[in-house]
């Protein structure tokens, strides 16, 4: 007895302890067996046989609990060690993303729009000459061209250098009333402190039936637009020219940086351009299979508005990646 008790003490691990309990209890343990013999037993000796036979079951019973308990807390302890997440390894917080002040802006800019119900319209980066130039009003060789730097691949294709070729995209698809806006990237071979070689626009179009919108509506919504962007500033339509737009207007605001007193930002003249527009032209109309319709359109640089809204110097900055810019936009 003695033995077995002293082997239960030296049981190493949970599989040893449980090896000795099958040896003990088991279909074929020691114990199982002499009750299986107690029927052979003469009648004289029987009852000591099985008074001694309870008390070693009894105590084998107990002493494997208690060491099985033993062993189990072992066991548990070694694997919270090897396997344990320190939580205290972390003693700095981790630092999380941030949205790029350019798409932010991009989303505050969409965000008025949809609320104006105008659909949010897409089309290819690389373009054609017919859906970038020709459908709006720029004929091949026209002079106007040299307005845009363009790249092109070497098929005569080209990245497209404004949003303006989904206006002749949508239009194509859908039958008027058209209302949209296509946001997106475009390219022109440009690089200086107000210029990157990739840029974002916003493009805007609205068509009706014919005399059904006018110039008026279109002053409204970008007053009401650049108010929801920048706030309480003055907002001033100058003619200027653009070949798919006729009359063609660029837009400013009242300067945000000196309430238009002048200053450096806005080169002393108290106004920031912001964006051009105008009213549809008919050739683009043309172009497009469109008759007895009406339009105004208008499309503006995120980039710009983003520099604006954040006091952003140099544009190129935007597209360095530097995480020093970027934090400050969390
Ligand atoms: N596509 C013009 C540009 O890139 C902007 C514009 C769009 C002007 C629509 C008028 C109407 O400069």
């Amino acid at each position: 007895m003695q033995e077995i008790i002293e082997k239960i003490e030296n049981a190493k691990n949970l599989d040893e302890i449980e090896k000795i309990r099958v040896e003990l209890f088991g279909k074929k343990g020691v114990i199982t067996a002499g009750f299986a013999r107690l029927k052979d037993i003469p009648n004289e000796e029987k009852k000591a046989f099985a008074e001694n036979l309870n008390i070693q079951r009894d105590t084998f019973n107990a002493r494997i609990l208690e060491k099985k308990e033993i062993l189990e807390k072992e066991f548990i302890k070694s694997k919270m060690k090897s396997d344990g997440v320190d939580i205290t390894l972390f003693n700095e917080p981790l630092s999380s993303g941030a949205i790029h002040p350019v798409m932010a802006t991009m989303d505050k800019i969409i965000e008025y729009f949809v609320a104006q119900n105008f659909s949010v319209e897409t089309g290819p980066l690389i373009e054609d000459d017919f859906h970038n130039f020709e459908a709006l009003n720029l004929p091949k060789y026209h002079p106007a061209r040299d307005m845009q730097d363009t790249f092109y691949l070497k098929d005569f294709r080209l990245l497209r250098t404004h949003t303006s070729p989904v206006q002749v995209r949508t239009m194509l698809k859908e039958k008027p009333p058209i209302r949209m806006i296509a946001p997106g990237s475009v390219f022109r071979r440009d690089l200086d402190l107000t210029h990157t070689p990739m840029f974002h626009q916003v493009e805007g179009l609205v068509v009706e039936d014919e005399s059904k919108v006018s110039f008026a509506n279109l002053k409204y919504i970008l007053e009401d637009f650049l108010r929801y962007m920048f706030g309480d500033v003055k907002v001033r339509f100058r003619p200027s020219f653009f070949p798919f737009t006729e009359p063609s207007t660029e837009v400013d605001i009242s300067c945000i940086f000196c309430g238009g007193k002048g200053c450096r930002v806005c080169k002393q003249t108290g106004w920031l351009e912001v964006l051009g527009s105008g009213v549809v032209d008919p050739n683009v109309f043309k172009a497009v299979g469109y008759k007895n319709v009406s339009g105004y359109a208008f499309g503006l640089g995120v980039e710009r508005f983003a520099m604006l809204l954040h006091q952003i110097p140099d544009l190129r900055s935007l597209f360095e990646g530097d995480i020093r810019l970027l934090e400050q936009f969390k």
